[in-house]
């Protein structure tokens, strides 16, 4: 099957799963079932889910058992991106191609928006744990919950807020870039390795690989708010000079950067040769995410 076709399948599924997870009550807190949907059900790369169950599918073939935890990990990120945009943080109107969350609904809703994800996302992940009584789905939810913490996306966020006096060196940049972004995507892929049974070798080699397209993946996010438009990216462009933001590019040219997204991607793959021809689509991945446009 051509990478293509394999991404665009998971997105569906993926998409569909979403699509039925949050009911629209109506009842006198409405707005924020609304509020959810509208950011949750506004399209995105969905990698996080992709990356969990292309993960999974190393190990076993049928996706059921990893679904929920897949969308509870875009449950996760849709309500950082919440977040990320609000006045307080990155004050970013445009989201996904649509007014952000607290443009459309207000700070107050965007805030409890991303609250109520964020609650979704292990609501949905202990109800999958609860059915299966497995305790590798209770390990993924761990992982899960660790890294959207404090010593995870939370965690980033607030060294990246303060970034121009607590970031002086391209080594404290990544290390806030492991946490703010990598650590999600570094979940997203063990937790679901962890719950199809993969080994702790396994893991610590899928671990290395998702740190590789991770920290790759934040220095194309920061070249693209300079070198994109908003058209095709769906969000400003410009933001992290608005903010005076110390990104990749505060230490490295736009070449170097492209270089070093290169070499890390390079890494990554490496990191997957064991599982042979098994790993043909998170190669493929990888690769996607360098060369990718939005
Ligand atoms: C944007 O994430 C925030 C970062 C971590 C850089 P994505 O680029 O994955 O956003 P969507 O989900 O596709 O909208
Ligand atoms: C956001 O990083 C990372 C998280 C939401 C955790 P950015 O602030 O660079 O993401 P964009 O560029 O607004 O999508
Ligand atoms: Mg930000
Ligand atoms: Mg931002
Ligand atoms: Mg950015």
């Amino acid at each position: 099957m051509e990478f293509k076709i394999w991404y665009k399948e998971k997105v569906n599924i993926v998409d569909e799963y979403l699509e039925q997870i949050i009911e629209v009550k109506d009842n006198p807190q409405k707005i924020v079932y609304e509020a959810m949907n509208y950011s949750l059900l506004s399209g995105g790369k969905r990698l996080r889910p992709v990356l969990l169950l292309g993960a999974y599918e190393l190990f076993k073939d049928d996706l059921k058992e990893a679904l929920p935890f897949a969308c509870s990990m875009e449950m996760i990120h849709t309500y950082s991106l919440i977040h990320d945009d609000l006045p307080a943080m990155d004050n970013d109107d445009y989201r996904r191609g649509m007014l952000s969350n607290h443009k459309k609904f207000g700070e107050a809703n965007g805030i409890l928006a991303g609250d109520g994800l964020l609650n979704k996302a292990f609501e949905t992940g202990l109800k999958a744990a609860i059915k299966s009584n497995s305790i590798n789905a209770v390990k993924a939810l761990k992982i899960i919950a660790d890294s959207s913490g404090t010593e995870g996306m939370i965690g980033g966020q607030v060294i990246d807020i303060d970034g121009e006096n607590k970031i002086s060196s391209i080594e404290e940049l990544k290390y806030m870039y492991s946490l703010k972004t990598g650590a999600i995507i570094k979940s997203s892929v063990t937790a679901g390795a962890t719950l199809a049974g993969a080994s702790r070798n396994e893991i610590k080699l899928l671990e290395n690989y998702a740190e590789k397209i991770g920290i790759a993946f934040q220095i194309v996010d920061d070249i693209l708010d300079v070198t994109s438009t908003q058209e095709k990216l769906g969000k400003a462009i410009g933001s992290d000079a608005v903010n005076n933001k110390t990104t990749y590019l505060t230490f490295k040219s736009i070449d170097e950067a492209k270089k070093d997204v290169e070499k890390f991607t390079h890494q990554a793959i490496e990191s997957l040769s064991i599982f042979g021809n098994r790993a043909v689509y998170l190669i493929e991945l990888a690769k996607y995410l360098t060369n990718r446009e939005k």
